[in-house]
């Protein structure tokens, strides 16, 4: 800690412990003291930690081929597209390293679209209470001051609308349109699901001015939701034509994803847009291992989550100063009329890692192997927190 201290940038307010191992939903600092994983390295670690199957992939892989740059193909890059295909619905997929580069190239789709059909369609409708990511491209359509204000000017022609407004997105969204962008579920914003009904005139108004509906299944998508992606629960599914991923892709390793249809991913021709590091062998291997997996979680994901927010409901029942339980799968939001803060640490020296976003919101990503056992061991410390809240 020192260390970083002095030659680290001194862009994170880091929690003072020092993680040295993990396994299963547990990691152990490097004094030996053990902590219940409940926010997997904010939804990355799915498969949580030392994960058998991922381990022996990435030995045997690593003995391989690490990377081999996109100037050739490796033997997992297709495979791991077609995979994306079958379970999105989508027809093409592009690899990157980050969730904020997967929304930066979505973002540059949407304007080569918006550009075809005409020099001014080059609007962007975002969300308020949003998160897309750090890049300056994704700065601009996230919708929360404190991100941005350090950085702007940025992009031109983004236009927030508050989420579940029809009306304010029916007018937002015109001919100059090239995208329309959403998270499904917004994480970083306090676990703030999308009505059905929203997206699916977000969908009709994309249509109408033929712009690409985007939706951002970062943190809120491949699995967590016990769906493979968020917009797959509402029946019928409510298509993107770009989704894009990350977190929990390769299991830690870094992995992004663009997913388009082909309308949306004719806008990119070749030379248009790339990454070096993007797919490389040891992480889309990674990924088909992983997604091989997931098959046989996602009823588990829904199951547990469900178990898990019952529990949370009937402690919402007994402290006023809870007001409401989100959320869906294992991304699990408790809105609370006080500050969170404190609770996360008193969390964390009970041997529980959670989050706290918005604030007010304690923010659970449990790994996807979490079991019954686990949420009752997470609830026991919980309960205790909650029981030693005096209300707002
Ligand atoms: C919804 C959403 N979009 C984009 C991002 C940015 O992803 P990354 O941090 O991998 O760049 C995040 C990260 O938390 C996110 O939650």
């Amino acid at each position: 800690m020192d260390v970083e201290s002095q030659y680290v940038l001194q862009n994170y307010a880091r929690y003072p412990i020092v993680i040295h191992r993990g396994k299963g939903c547990h990691v152990y600092d490097v004094d030996g003291k053990r902590y219940l994983d409940f926010i997997s390295g904010i939804g990355v670690n799915a498969l949580g930690h030392a994960h058998p199957r991922i381990v022996k992939v990435i030995r045997d892989q690593a003995a391989l081929l690490v990377h081999c740059s996109n100037l050739y193909y490796h033997e997992f890059q297709g495979p791991l597209a077609k995979k994306l295909t079958e379970i999105s619905g989508l027809e093409r997929s592009f690899f990157c390293n980050s969730g904020t580069e997967a929304m930066e190239g979505a973002l540059k789709m949407a304007r080569a679209h918006g550009k075809k059909i005409s020099g001014d369609k080059f609007e962007i409708v975002a969300l308020d209470n949003s998160f897309h990511g750090r890049t300056l491209g994704a700065l601009s359509v996230t919708g929360q001051a404190k991100y941005r204000a350090d950085f702007e000017p940025l992009l031109a022609g983004v236009r927030f609308v508050p989420p579940n407004d029809i009306a304010a997105l029916e007018q937002a969204a015109g001919a100059r349109t090239a995208g329309i962008v959403m998270e499904w579920i917004q994480g970083e914003g306090g676990v703030v699901p999308l009505t059905h009904e929203y997206t699916r005139r977000a969908r009709e108004l994309a249509d109408r001015h033929d712009a690409l509906l985007v939706f951002d299944e970062i943190q809120c998508g491949v699995g967590r939701p016990g769906a493979y992606f968020a917009y797959q629960l509402a029946t019928p599914a409510i298509m993107p034509d770009v989704t894009v991923a990350a977190k929990p892709l390769a299991c830690g390793l870094p992995l992004g994803v663009i997913l388009a249809n082909a309308k949306a991913a004719a806008a990119i021709g070749p030379g248009m847009h790339g990454s070096t590091f993007g797919g490389s062998a040891l992480a889309c291997r990674v990924a088909l291992e992983f997604f091989d997996i997931l098959e046989e979680l996602l009823l588990h994901i829904h199951h547990v989550g469900s178990y898990f927010r019952l529990l949370l409901n009937e402690q919402a029942r007994k402290h006023p100063f809870i007001k409401e339980v989100r959320g869906f799968g294992l991304m699990i939001g408790v809105e609370m009329e006080i500050p969170g803060k404190q609770m996360v640490l008193d969390a964390m020296a009970d041997g529980l890692l959670i989050n706290c976003t918005h604030e007010k919101v304690l923010r659970f990503l449990p790994p996807y192997i979490v079991t019954e056992k686990d949420v009752d061991a997470a609830m026991k410390v919980l309960t205790k927190i909650f029981a030693r809240q005096k209300p707002a």
